[in-house]
């Protein structure tokens, strides 16, 4: 069911989560399906309800930098000039895990992601239920993730009881990853807070495209991805006339040219990246649904958040 995020409702999802229940709310960047971290058999129903393989570990989400030192063994160094500056916000922390996390979570590895996000839902949820909450998006496993509660009943309103709505997600695109397992921090996961951005901070990240690690399959090839099949192009000029008519134009900012194509869709007016970046889990759910024969999509050049989208984009195409 979904229920507006009044404190009311949020109350009600804090005792379904207490009780062990699954609860779908809204984050800064996606919606999440939580559970609370350190009730292994919850956490054992999100990988249920999300057909999710028990290898994919999971962010923890916290109100506080206090709650987050519960998750993570210690937080300092550089990792704390990442929280400070920030958190709240869409950047999860990979680092040491305290013992009274489900190691389902975790999927066993001795770290653990943590995130304090932004939306004032989010951080009401997590500090009306006391305890951190362990949430992956609340997708079917694969899929394009939620930036809307309909979105998440669309897909799991069967299986997860309460949906709290919280409005259009602002960010869209999942929280960017740093890793601070290793001896250099590594960016995992692109997404609203850059590389630039980190690199002004911290100096020069490893790339996880560097060096693949097994264990996070967030970095899976195949993901994020609608079922239509989607081609990555760098002009519409790509596409010959006769390919358009059953296909879907999917581009960022104004297009010329782009005559003969079944339906044409695009995420910013005037080519506004971020604006862009907030609509492309919903297209990519319209295109779906849209029973075109291809998705054509225009890159975007790899700078900034232009990065991220392009993430999602080649994993949609993969
Ligand atoms: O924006 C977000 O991060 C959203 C919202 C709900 O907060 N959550 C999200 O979770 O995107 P999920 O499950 O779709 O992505 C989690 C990914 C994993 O697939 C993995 O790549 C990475 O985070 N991850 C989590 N814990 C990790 C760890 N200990 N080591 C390495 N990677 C980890
Ligand atoms: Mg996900």
């Amino acid at each position: 069911m979904i229920r507006a995020a009044t404190p009311e409702a949020i109350a009600d999802a804090a005792r379904s989560l207490r009780r062990g229940e699954l609860v779908a709310f809204p984050t800064e960047t996606v919606y999440g399906l939580a559970a609370i971290a350190t009730d292994a058999a919850a956490v054992a129903a999100i990988f249920a309800a999300k057909q999710r393989p028990a290898f994919d570990p999971l962010i923890v989400h916290v109100d506080s930098l206090a709650r987050a030192r519960q998750v993570v063994r210690h937080l300092d160094g550089a990792a704390l000039r990442l929280a400070e500056r920030y958190w709240p916000g869409p950047l999860t922390l990979v680092l040491p895990k305290t013992d009274g996390i489900a190691d389902l979570v975790t999927a066993g590895l001795p770290t653990v992601g943590v995130r304090l996000p932004a939306h004032p839902v989010a951080r009401a949820l997590i500090a009306a239920a006391d305890a951190p909450l362990a949430a992956p998006s609340a997708n079917p496993f694969g899929y394009v993730s939620p930036t809307t509660a309909a979105h998440v009943a669309a897909q799991l309103g069967a299986t997860v009881p309460l949906i709290l709505d919280g409005g259009a997600c602002a960010v869209g695109l999942e929280s960017t990853i740093v890793s601070f397992a290793g001896d250099r921090p590594t960016l995992l996961r692109s997404g609203a807070i850059t590389l630039e951005a980190l690199e002004a901070l911290l100096g020069p990240l490893r790339l996880a495209t560097d060096a693949p690690l097994p264990n996070a399959p967030g970095q899976l090839p195949r993901h994020y991805a609608p079922r239509t099949p989607l081609a990555l192009i760098d002009a519409v000029s790509d596409v010959t006339a006769g390919a358009r008519g059953s296909a879907a134009l999917l581009a960022c900012g104004p297009v010329e040219d782009a005559e003969g194509f079944a339906h044409v869709e695009r995420l910013s007016d005037d080519g506004d990246l971020l604006i862009a970046a907030t609509r492309l889990f919903a297209a990519l759910r319209t295109l779906d649904a849209g029973g075109f024969s291809r998705v054509y999509a225009v890159r975007v050049p790899e700078r900034g958040i232009g990065r991220a989208i392009m993430d999602r984009l080649r994993r949609a195409s993969a």
